[in-house]
């Protein structure tokens, strides 16, 4: 279901990104113009999540640190309002790793190891037994994330579900454990089929490191030549041939930028009978993206002339973060009894 539809103004939503790199118009689609909305409608938090980032990233400990900022540009470059939304600096909440010390007592390494993403992401990676600690508990820090916000809705792509269902286990057993209503279940909201961008090279996903991504600050000449790139029908030789729509990666994006449905349809229907260029369809794609692009890319760079600026409104959210953060933990403590004076 679409998120729009099922978050209401009592929701807390918290969600966030590993700062390793820019976003993309992958991460605009499935989540970031969501966000644009739902800062209207309820409480959200936003997470730089350079702690986290660091758990396989120790080596490059630079390039997480750099893109605190180039992160936070993207966000404000979309539309989302620091005044509207808390944006805040992971590593600047120690009491979210103190809040993961103790939840790392309701995990067995059986069950992080049994963790469907780790488990890939320990294949992808390589380390087969030699898995850093910090990797490998990740999930009770993201637990720590969530529910120290007391989040009820965490919007995540289809990956970060098994986190979820980690946090919710680790909310049960610890309020049963305390035998009280300490913490609170978060539900993950996905975002809807018609929301997942493939790649430009028609790649299921989207991603930088597939290299098939298209920045938000991407200039107007890559993403002309990003259009130019894309798959078409490898069958629709002449202009007179009929093509195929399904699985063409232009209509894909004419699904998810062109907003007149009519229009597109026709096109469709051209297409499919025969007479239509790909160089019309792929016009249209150039227009709709330069169009959703430059007001951003503006906005970006506008922002990123002020570093000093981003910096200052993110000290501000990590400091409201912190104080809900540490309200969260106070409780925790208390309810396991270590509030000694
Ligand atoms: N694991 C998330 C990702 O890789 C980022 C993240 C860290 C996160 N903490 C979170 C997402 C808490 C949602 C909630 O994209």
């Amino acid at each position: 279901m679409d998120i729009l539809s099922t978050v209401n103004s009592n929701d807390i939503i918290l969600t966030g990104d590993r700062t390793t790199g820019q976003l993309h118009l992958g991460h605009y689609v499935g989540s970031l113009r969501n966000r644009v909305i739902l800062q209207d409608r309820c409480q959200q938090f936003l997470l730089l999540a350079d702690a986290q980032a660091l758990t396989d990233n120790m080596g490059n400990y630079l390039k997480v640190r750099d893109n605190v900022l180039q992160v936070a540009l993207d966000y404000l470059a979309v539309g989302i309002d620091p005044a509207k939304s808390t944006i805040f600096i992971q590593s600047l909440v120690p009491e979210l790793t103190e809040l993961a010390s103790y939840y790392l007592n309701l995990v067995t390494v059986a069950r992080l190891e049994r963790n469907p993403t780790i488990k890939d992401e320990i294949k992808q990676r390589g380390y087969e037994r030699d898995i850093p600690v910090g990797f490998l508990t990740y999930p009770a820090a993201q637990a720590a994330d969530i529910t120290a916000f007391r989040a009820t809705v965490v919007p995540v792509g289809a990956d970060q579900i098994p986190m979820i269902e980690q946090t919710n286990e680790i909310v049960r057993r610890f309020n049963s454990s305390v035998a009280g209503d300490v913490l609170v279940e978060a539900r993950a909201v996905v975002p809807a089929a018609g929301a997942r961008l493939p790649g430009i090279d028609g790649k299921a996903k989207m991603s930088k490191s597939l290299g098939n991504a298209l920045p938000l600050s991407a200039s107007p000449d890559d993403i002309r030549q990003a259009v130019k790139m894309m798959y078409t029908d490898p069958g629709h030789l002449r202009v007179e041939d009929p093509g195929r729509v399904d699985g063409n990666v232009v209509f894909t994006y004419l699904d998810a930028f062109e907003s007149d449905s009519t229009q597109l349809a026709e096109l469709k229907e051209r297409y499919q009978r025969g007479g239509l260029g790909d160089a019309v369809i792929k016009k249209q794609l150039e227009e709709r993206l330069q169009a959703l692009l430059a007001p951003i890319r503006a906005r970006r760079e506008e922002f990123a002339r002020d570093p000093g600026q981003v910096m200052a409104m993110l000290k501000q959210g990590t400091q409201q973060a912190r104080t809900v953060a540490a309200r969260t933990l106070a409780d925790v403590k208390a309810a396991m009894g270590l509030n000694y004076y």
